[in-house]
């Protein structure tokens, strides 16, 4: 696909996402939930244009490119780059690691051959963190994909991995 066709493309997705659900200030999540979802990121290019449509300047209410942006980078189930096939979400708040997610953050990156934040060069893992996910009585935690993984161990990192070949 060439970069214009892409453009339009990008347009036109934004404008029936918009038009789904509605261009006000409160549809900014739900209309970022839909791109991360179409496209499993959200293109940077995308976010001028969502901005550009949700503005209701007759009620003096203007949303800033920051807005939208933080919005897409404050929500951290949403991406502002292409992700691998697999994604793993690493839970790195404190419950998780005093319960050893140190060493299991350690034992992916081993693994993986990644550091936080990267995608593998062939596309199939990228390795990301979070905050709480909300389970940390099973701490050590980390998703891969919509799979949760609990009280991980490094010596079980491989085992998990290995599922998803
Ligand atoms: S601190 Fe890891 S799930 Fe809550």
């Amino acid at each position: 696909m060439d970069h214009e066709n892409k453009d339009l493309d990008l347009a036109s997705l934004v404008d029936k996402v918009v038009r789904e659900h509605g261009a006000t200030p409160d549809s900014v999540i739900p209309i970022l939930s839909e791109i991360n979802r179409t496209l499993g990121y959200i293109p940077a290019g995308t976010l001028p244009e969502i901005r550009r449509r949700i503005q209701i300047p007759q009620e003096g209410v203007f949303l800033a490119d920051s807005h939208v942006y933080s919005a897409a980078s404050f929500y951290q189930m949403f991406s502002l780059k292409p992700l691998g096939r697999h994604v793993i979400r690493f839970c790195e708040s404190a419950p998780c690691h005093v319960e050893g997610g140190r060493q299991v953050i350690e034992a992916l990156q081993k693994e993986l051959g990644l550091q936080p934040g990267e995608t593998s060069q062939d596309q199939k893992w990228s390795l990301l963190t979070t905050s709480c996910l909300g389970v940390c009585s099973v701490g050590p935690v980390f998703l891969v994909d919509d799979d949760i993984f609990g009280n991980v161990t490094p010596e079980r990192v491989p085992e998990i991995l290995a599922r998803y070949e």
